[in-house]
């Protein structure tokens, strides 16, 4: 499934690039701005199978190479002609529903797609990569705040997907000596602070975006699963971290690998975790309207609380999360919400 078209090389070669896969996709684009504003050449990847060509094209002004990273002809033109120095690693499909019903779609892309990117950087001598996982490799936790040694036991195939992605790492790392840096997510939220880019996910299912909608009258309501949680007002508590600050983080990353970091995984979280019914609370204040809640029954495989400490990443890369307040979070997701669907 090699793309017929070839594609040059349209930056300068003198300087190396990060190669960032799924850089037309929510996290990705944000990545993309910051590794830019950090004075990094940047090359994008995406098979455009859920990202935003305008947003590439528009806000980012970066080379964007349509494909797919199963594609290993088109992986080996593509190090043979450009000169890359580390890849980050977005592209996956994100749905934990649609993982369940269709779990061979998510280990295809997310386990088979890696591998593919992964042999091509090796035959390439691309030996840097950082690597979006997720909390969910954690699974249900035992414990919070979840640190990195918690142990990791996925409850979906999107999770075990991941799991099984930073497993192939580290035989990586010992065969071939492909450093990489694994970046555990909380729940990823807000949008660029001056408003370039934001989250538009099809079909979305990440809460915030689901209640912006609904202020914006493009939902009837937003539903709450589990009213009857042993948290303080019974709805479910969970950790979510700025995606500017997710993007601050992967230049951290990349940065500590240049500077031949070892293999190492670290927590992305906010530290704090808010309930979906203060997350409500906070939309009805940012946005001035009222937000129609509809109460649900619980979701199997739903904790009460799922928290994240990310101290290793702020010891051990100096990372500091910016924009920790739900004000924030919400009033930039929804500047961007009403941007693009106002
Ligand atoms: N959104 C979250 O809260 C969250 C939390 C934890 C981890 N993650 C991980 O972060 C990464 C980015 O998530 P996102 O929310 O930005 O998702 P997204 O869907 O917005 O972005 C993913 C991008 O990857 C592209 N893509 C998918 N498969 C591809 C392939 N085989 N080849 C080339 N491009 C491909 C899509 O077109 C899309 O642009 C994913 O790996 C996801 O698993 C996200």
């Amino acid at each position: 499934m090699s793309q017929a078209v070839s594609f040059q090389a349209v930056r300068s070669q003198d300087r190396p690039a990060v190669l960032v896969t799924g850089g037309a996709g929510y996290i990705g684009s944000h990545a993309v701005l910051a590794l830019q504003q950090a004075g990094f050449e940047v090359v994008v990847l995406d098979n455009l199978s859920y990202g935003h060509r305008e947003l590439v094209d528009n806000e980012l002004k970066v080379e964007l190479i349509v494909g797919d990273t199963s594609d290993r002809p088109l992986l080996d033109r593509l190090f043979a002609s450009q000169n890359i120095a580390a890849v980050m690693h977005f592209a996956a499909f994100i749905n934990v529903g649609e993982s369940v019903s269709d779990p061979g779609k998510y280990y295809r892309n997310n386990v088979l797609g890696t591998l593919t990117l992964l042999e091509a950087m090796v035959a390439a001598n691309v030996k840097k990569f950082v690597f979006s996982s997720t909390c969910a490799t954690y699974g249900v936790p035992q414990a919070v705040p979840i640190a990195e040694d918690h142990p990791q036991s996925p409850i979906n195939p999107y999770g075990m997907s991941k799991l099984m992605v930073e497993q192939i790492l580290a035989d990586f790392d010992v065969a071939y000596g492909l450093k990489s840096v694994c970046f555990r997510y909380f729940n990823a939220s807000g949008a660029d602070p001056l408003g370039r880019l934001g989250e538009d996910h099809s079909p979305e299912t990440h809460l915030i975006p689901l209640i912006l909608l609904t202020a914006m009258g493009k939902r009837d309501s937003i539903s709450v699963f589990g009213t009857d949680y042993p948290t303080p007002d019974g709805t479910c508590i969970r950790d979510y971290v700025h995606v500017s600050d997710l993007a601050n983080a992967h230049v951290l990353g990349v940065k500590y690998l240049l500077e031949n970091g070892e293999s190492n995984a670290f927590n992305l979280g906010n530290g704090n975790g808010f309930s979906v019914q203060e997350v409500i609370d906070a939309a009805q204040q940012v946005t001035g309207r009222t937000i129609k809640v509809v109460a649900c029954d619980r979701r199997p495989g739903d904790p009460p609380a799922l928290v994240g400490s990310s101290a290793k990443a702020q010891k051990t890369l100096g990372w500091q999360s910016q924009y920790a307040d739900l004000e924030s979070i919400l009033t930039h997701a929804w500047n961007w919400h009403q941007k693009r669907h106002g």
